[in-house]
């Protein structure tokens, strides 16, 4: 585990994966400094608001220099976890949870999905990429005899809730929930979830209320 930063905003930590992807294409770009009026032109954020958001960790540009692109980048891996690596389970091995467990790009970040479950016995013992489906009822065992840090739920939404007891149940700290529901968890359980319907409702709402 890296450093621990306790209160920083949410709004802040929503911005940090956004200054993580612009960095890494500055480094793909091969720019190694940029002041931070350049960072602000490309990110459509205000200096102050980067200088703000970056005080929160301690601070990273330097007065006349600017970033050290790789600095800031690596910086902000360690801030969003991500020199770590997670044991992650899908549990709902239809459309979405085959297509979550097909995406390679998540394991290069070090989300590593380990396993998916499903209660429709046509599935079972399946193989996504070389990751097994098994049985739903296997679910307990599973988890009781390997680490799992994510429990990744894509059933449908009248199953998420109990899908959720479950892995509260055994101890799994996180939940990235795309059912259409918003779960009841205790407060010590992190949940993230990403409704994707809210948001083609919300393009929906902009696009009828455009002057086209
Ligand atoms: P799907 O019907 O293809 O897959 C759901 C899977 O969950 C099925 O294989 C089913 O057997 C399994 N399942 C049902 N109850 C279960 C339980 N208690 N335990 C374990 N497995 C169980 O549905 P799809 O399209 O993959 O969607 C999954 C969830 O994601 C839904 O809640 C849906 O609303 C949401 N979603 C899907 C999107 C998509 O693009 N497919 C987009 C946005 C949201």
């Amino acid at each position: 585990m890296g450093k621990r930063y306790k209160n920083i905003s949410m709004a802040v930590i929503r911005r940090l994966p956004r200054y993580h992807r612009y960095l890494k294409d500055l480094i793909d770009k091969e720019i190694y400094r940029i002041s931070s009026k350049e960072l602000s032109n490309i990110m459509g954020f205000t200096a102050s608001q980067i200088r703000q958001d970056f005080n929160n960790f301690g601070g990273f540009g330097q007065q006349g220099y600017g970033y050290n692109v790789e600095e800031l980048y690596g910086e902000i891996q360690k801030i969003l976890g991500l020199n770590n690596d997670y044991n992650c389970i899908i549990i709902g091995a239809g459309n979405l949870g085959q297509a979550v467990a097909n995406y390679t790009d998540f394991e290069k970040a070090g989300f590593y999905i380990r396993a998916l479950f499903d209660s429709n016995p046509k599935l079972i013992d399946m193989k996504i990429r070389d990751i097994n489906i098994y049985d739903i009822d296997k679910l307990e065992e599973y988890v009781e005899s390997n680490k799992v840090d994510i429990g990744i739920i894509c059933t449908p939404r009248e199953a998420a809730q109990d899908v959720a007891n479950t892995l509260v149940k055994l101890g799994v700290p996180a939940i990235w929930n795309f059912a259409p529901v918003d779960l009841d968890v205790p407060e010590e359980v992190i949940v993230e979830n990403v409704h994707l319907s809210d948001s083609i409702l919300t393009l929906s709402y902009l696009l009828s209320n455009s002057q086209l």
